[in-house]
């Protein structure tokens, strides 16, 4: 699939530095091929600073279609296999679903009109006509339900009901995901004929957030209202690299398991040489944890709010270490009809206390 063929005359790639270039066509067209045929994620659209929409990583977008299970063998069944794209984007993945697939099997789903109309004119471009349907993929595509795969192309800390209610029995619901501690990981479920989907997070990826529609508030509201709450002063033994410093198994963990915490350094020195600062997406509680610059093994923690945001850490961590220290693949999901989730380690007979 020749990628180039899906991309604006700019595209942003990582600068090193924690923020983006871009890289235009006309004024430098050898590295903008270059960039088409990397292996590397490329923005394609910044809304308010942040990137909206990309053309995902190639290894990335063919792990994910093999986890779908979309690839060569289906194509000798009897009956086509109908999958829904959701996150149409450039239209490059929606093109790959064409060509294993057929474009009369393949619907793709956008918020964005503008990129809505623009995938749609590449995929023509490039020979496919799917189905490109402009909707909030919150909503699954009632109109291509029932289909055999859902194939999400943005994160989720959820899995929308109504995916799983528009995919057949024995189908596979595949998406990136994300927490308010830590965006990574890819789920993995299969629709049973009772409604429930199971399955398991993969070790790799780390997608851009579903958008929210229109008539959803926009997240996060809750901490930005500053509140004069009690403080309460302790210390504590937990290292705050040790849960926000990189080590991806424990932060996957911490993501699933206190939901709404989220965190940020601050390296000013204002309030002490390094602190932790930890919110909550769904109150207006609050946690700091400060490095004093010569303890490395107790920290001044100060909490505020009606969750003790640092002590659910605390116990969400020493139950990971206690459980050997799990890696994403050890977790995974049982997501009822009802929407509810229900979190497991190594097997479904092994649902995880939050
Ligand atoms: C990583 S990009 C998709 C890459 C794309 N599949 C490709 O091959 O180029 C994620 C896309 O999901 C779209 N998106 C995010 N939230 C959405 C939502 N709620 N409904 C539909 N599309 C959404 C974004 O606008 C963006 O285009």
């Amino acid at each position: 699939m020749p990628r180039h063929q899906f991309l604006p005359d700019t595209v942003w790639v990582r600068d090193g530095q924690g923020g983006y270039r871009p890289i235009n066509r006309s004024t430098d067209p050898e590295e903008w091929m270059a960039a088409a045929y990397a292996d590397q994620a490329l923005v394609t659209q910044f809304t308010d600073g942040l990137p909206s929409s990309s053309a995902s990583m190639p290894s990335m977008v063919l792990r994910m279609l093999q986890l779908t299970q979309v690839t060569a063998p289906e194509r000798t069944r009897q009956q086509p296999l109908r999958a829904i794209e959701l996150g149409t984007g450039t239209g490059f993945n929606a093109a790959l679903l064409c060509a294993l697939l057929g474009q009369s099997a393949v619907t793709t789903v956008e918020l964005d009109p503008v990129l809505a109309e623009q995938g749609e004119r590449n995929l023509k471009a490039a020979g496919y006509a799917p189905t490109v349907v402009q909707a909030d993929a919150a909503q699954g595509c009632p109109g291509s339900a029932p289909s055999a795969r859902v194939l999400a192309t943005f994160s989720v800390d959820q899995v929308p009901p109504a995916w799983i209610a528009q995919t057949a029995p024995g189908g596979r619901i595949v998406t990136p995901w994300t927490s308010a501690w830590c965006c990574y990981g890819t789920l993995a479920l299969t629709v049973s004929a009772s409604g429930t989907a199971e399955g398991r997070f993969h070790d790799f990826a780390s997608f851009m957030p579903m958008r929210p529609g229109s008539d959803q508030d926009t997240a996060n509201g809750a901490h930005a209202q500053a509140i004069a709450a009690e403080e309460a002063k302790s210390a504590t033994a937990l290292s705050p690299w040790a849960v926000a410093g990189g080590e991806l198994d424990a932060e996957f963990h911490l993501g699933l398991t206190v939901p709404g915490a989220f965190f940020s350094w601050d390296t000013t020195g204002e309030h002490a040489p390094v602190r932790l600062r930890v919110e909550d997406t769904t109150s207006t509680s609050w946690a700091s944890v400060d490095y004093d610059g010569a303890h490395t093994t107790e920290f001044t923690v100060t909490q505020a709010g009606p969750r003790q945001l640092w002590d659910e850490i605390a116990v969400a961590y020493a139950s990971w270490e206690n459980n050997g220290r799990p890696g994403v693949a050890r977790h995974g999901l049982t997501v009822h009809a009802d929407g509810e989730h229900t979190l497991w380690l190594d097997s479904p007979d092994r649902p995880f206390e939050v």
